[in-house]
């Protein structure tokens, strides 16, 4: 369910998101990456969090991105990261994985579309760039 100051967006097939790497959607002029994992596809920021490198063509293996540039990994499902690329443990680690978790979009796929929600009563003004 959306909030109602949300609405649904349309942004591709399920099968035009390729199952090993991200690829870049632009929407309303904001870069992100949509990401596949399984049956499901998911909205993350498009940049990666340790120094920003773009995450588009970032490889995916089951559920996980891996950053291209240093090698963080994440949760496509909610952002949250699995392995940050520098050595770090305890309470640090912990500290990096809370603040280094990348954005993710409320996501839905309804008969083989992927909708993202929006922050928007007019969902006409939202433009979707590939
Ligand atoms: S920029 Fe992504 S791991 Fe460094």
């Amino acid at each position: 369910m959306v909030a109602s100051n949300k609405s649904w967006i349309r942004l591709c097939e399920l099968d035009q998101v390729p199952a090993d790497h991200c690829i870049n959607v632009y929407v309303n002029g904001q870069r992100l990456v949509i990401a596949r994992c399984e049956d499901s596809a998911h909205v993350l920021q498009g940049y990666c969090s340790h120094m920003l490198f773009y995450l588009k063509d970032a490889k995916i293996d089951g559920c996980v991105v891996t950053c291209n540039l240093h090698g963080s990994q994440f949760d496509v499902r909610d952002g949250s990261v699995v392995r940050w690329t520098e050595a770090a443990s305890g309470k640090v680690l912990e500290d990096i994985k809370e603040k280094k978790r990348l954005r993710s979009y409320e996501t839905e796929v309804r008969d083989g579309i992927v909708f993202l929600a929006w922050a928007t009563s007019d969902p006409d003004k939202v433009k979707v760039k590939f």
